[in-house]
């Protein structure tokens, strides 16, 4: 059996995928804000740091795998926070968790984005590229400006929503181009994400209320049912287990269907010969 990190345990998808490691049989660590194995804001510098130096003496410094799901929605009033909890703190704490990953010899990261991503017509270049760059400050200095030049209804509504689907962005870019370089591929240490759609957590429910009927939702729900938290539980688990081995730099769609339906010709993109 294993030892698995996973971010965001106290709540929502976090909590179900601790749950469902540990049914497993499983050891798992768990971080968060609040009611977790280590305390720490993976919000900060210093949090991202002080979590993976507890991860580091609880695991002997040997880590089967790492699950990034703790994140804040859309209707967080700073941008700027949405940008560091979503993007640099799952970027930073897998960077600071690799070697304990290869140490394991066939370590598993699997984070979660969104398909906001994807199905939100608000995507910043210049806070994508800042991300990408590592420039935590000025995507922050960004971001908050972004923000405040916003339409006064959007920003209403969801006042950090191009963050949100900026930050989302931005680490599944991360991501696919993180997974194959030869400190993550050549270690053994496969690199995933899963971009979930509307699953009924308090996150969500903190940004749209109660969620209703799946068909008057504001994105297409083709199956009809919104997610449960051990729908993204059961993904999280795939990725992790050990027998995942041919699978890295993927973008999982668990969202019942809306990305395919908003996009259904955005994947795949051929190959283009300039
Ligand atoms: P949730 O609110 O139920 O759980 C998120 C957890 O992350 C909470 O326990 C919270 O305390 C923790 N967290 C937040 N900020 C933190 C920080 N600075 N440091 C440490 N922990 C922190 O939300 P949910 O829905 O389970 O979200 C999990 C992930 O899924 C997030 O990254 C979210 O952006 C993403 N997501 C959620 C969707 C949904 O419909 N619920 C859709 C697409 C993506």
């Amino acid at each position: 059996m294993g030892t698995y990190a996973v971010t965001g345990s106290a709540s929502g998808m976090g909590a179900a995928s601790a749950e469902t490691l540990a049914a497993a049989g499983h050891t798992v660590i768990g971080v968060d804000l609040h009611d977790a194995d280590i305390i720490a804001d993976l919000g900060t510098a210093g949090g991202r740091e002080q979590a993976a130096e507890e991860i580091l003496t609880r695991c002997g410094g040997t880590l089967d795998g790492v699950a990034a799901i703790a994140g804040v929605g859309p209707n967080l009033p700073d941008a700027a926070a949405v940008m560091s909890i979503n993007y640099f703190g799952p970027v930073r704490l897998l960077e600071l968790l690799r070697p304990a990953l290869a140490a394991a010899d066939a370590g598993r990261a699997v984070a979660i984005g969104s398909n906001a991503a994807t199905t939100v017509p608000l995507i910043d270049d210049r806070l994508v590229e800042l991300a990408l760059a590592g420039e935590e400050e000025a995507a922050r200095e960004h971001a908050r400006a972004a923000a405040a030049a916003m339409p006064a209804e959007l920003r209403e509504l969801a006042p950090s929503i191009s963050a949100y689907a900026s930050s989302k962005f931005a680490l599944a870019r991360w991501i696919r181009r993180t997974a194959v370089t030869p400190e993550w591929a050549r270690q053994g240490v496969l690199l995933n994400a899963i971009a979930p759609g509307a699953v009924l957590t308090p996150l969500m429910l903190g940004s749209t209320g109660e969620a209703g009927d799946p068909d008057r939702f504001p994105t297409p729900m083709p199956l009809g049912v919104f997610g449960e938290p051990a729908d993204i539980a059961f993904w999280v688990h795939q990725f992790l287990k050990r027998e995942a081995r041919f699978t890295t730099g993927a973008i999982l769609y668990v969202d019942g269907g809306t990305d395919a339906a908003m996009r259904p010709d955005g994947t795949p993109t051929a190959m283009s010969l300039g």
